[in-house]
């Protein structure tokens, strides 16, 4: 498995402690940005490097960070294949995997616990999706987008 990463400046200390969870768990990734928190930055670029990265399989999946998660998440669902949750704790995580076969988490800095991310992170990355009834709902979630680009 490999993980793309990405954050806005608010995010920036998630991403940066997604980095030592990846670590530890011995999963190798891609940092796509931003390198700083010292700059203000526009969520839908890193967004967009790590939406691409996991349509084009360059990763499986991604983890991206902004201030609330809520702007970054946005916009990574633009991108067609991408499915982002916003994360909150390990229930939302687990449920975003088993229901929805996320393959981009969303996580905000100002609204979770840092103590909350390692468990987020590994449960996200752990837990497989579980199919049956689902599958059926992800696949109209991919109708929904072929549509709308015709
Ligand atoms: C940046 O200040 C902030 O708006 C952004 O990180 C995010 O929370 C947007 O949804």
């Amino acid at each position: 498995m490999k993980v793309a990463l990405g954050s806005d400046h608010a995010g920036f200390p998630g991403k940066e402690a997604a980095k030592r969870v990846l670590e530890q768990l011995g999963i190798p990734y891609e940092d796509f940005g931003t390198a700083t928190d010292a700059e203000s930055v526009d969520y839908p670029d890193y967004a967009r490097a790590v939406g691409e990265a996991v349509v084009r399989q360059q990763a499986d999946v991604g983890l991206l960070f902004c201030g609330t998660g809520i702007g970054i998440g946005i916009a990574a669902n633009k991108i067609p294949g991408i499915r982002a949750a916003v994360v909150h704790d390990v229930e939302t995580a687990r449920l975003a995997r088993e229901h929805n076969d996320a393959n981009v988490l969303a996580m905000g800095v100002r609204n979770t616990s840092p103590d909350l991310l390692p468990a987020v992170i590994e449960t996200f990355l752990k837990t497989d999706f579980a199919g049956g009834r689902h599958a059926r709902r992800i696949e109209k979630i991919a109708a929904l987008e072929a549509a709308a680009s015709r």
